[in-house]
């Protein structure tokens, strides 16, 4: 993890050209990339189907940036352990995927990776209530997960601010990460609200400079 205050732009790769994935992981990660965001899905939670533990392997051998492995399925405790394998540094569920949710966040820790819990649109945030001090990161999906370069919704800023508050008044360290149409019209917004992660995947790989594509999202966000 960059140790550069502000915002952390994390790239995601649904939006890479898949037959060059190396050298894209490489030029975002050179284009001053904080975190390499990874969309895992299954076809059932989601309605797409993506990639899964060889290219989360692959990305690892391609970067030293942090891996964050988003999983968009369902029975993640079958998985977890395997993504943590296969080098994810950060391993996000999704609230309405997991019956077990506690068990899992434990299961994630101790095969070495930090957890996250991931919350649709619908989802409201008090769900984490009892979860929360063991979270490092909570995933704000501000679109409805299972495609990249979807409308970014809203609605979900009184949700973003309500968990801020929430974790300010615990005096805890979780950091707030934003998923779903972010860009430099939006990161400003989303970052007021109080995220501190900002995936960005067609605003980063659907532009010709990756460069000014992440420096553009962190500036928003900063102003
Ligand atoms: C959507 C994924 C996102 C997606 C974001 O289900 O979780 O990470 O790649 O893509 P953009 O930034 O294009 O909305
Ligand atoms: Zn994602």
């Amino acid at each position: 993890m960059s140790e550069r205050a502000g915002v952390w732009v994390a790239p995601s790769i649904l939006a890479a050209d898949f037959t060059r994935l190396g050298e894209e992981i490489r030029a975002v990660e050179e284009a001053g990339a904080d975190v390499l965001h990874v969309d895992v899905m299954d076809g059932h939670f989601v309605p797409n189907l993506s990639i899964g533990l060889p290219v989360v392997a692959a990305a690892r051998r391609a970067t030293s940036l942090v891996v964050d492995t988003h999983l968009m399925i369902r029975n993640a405790d079958r998985y977890v352990e395997r993504y943590a394998e296969a080098g994810s540094d950060w391993i996000s569920v999704h609230v309405e995927a997991c019956d077990h949710l506690d068990r899992v966040i434990a299961q994630i820790r101790a095969a070495g990776a930090k957890p996250g819990a991931v919350l649709n649109p619908h989802t409201p945030e008090t769900t984490l209530e009892y979860v929360l001090d063991e979270l490092h990161y909570v995933l704000i999906m501000s679109v409805n997960p299972g495609f990249g370069g979807q409308r970014f919704l809203p609605s979900v800023l009184p949700k973003i601010e309500r968990l801020k508050e929430r974790i300010v008044a615990r005096g805890l360290t979780t950091l707030i990460e934003v998923d779903g149409g972010i860009g430099p019209e939006t990161a400003g917004r989303v970052v007021a609200a109080g995220a501190d992660v900002l995936v960005a995947g067609s605003a980063v790989f659907g532009t010709p400079d990756y460069r000014a594509a992440v420096a553009g999202i962190r500036a928003a966000g900063a102003a």
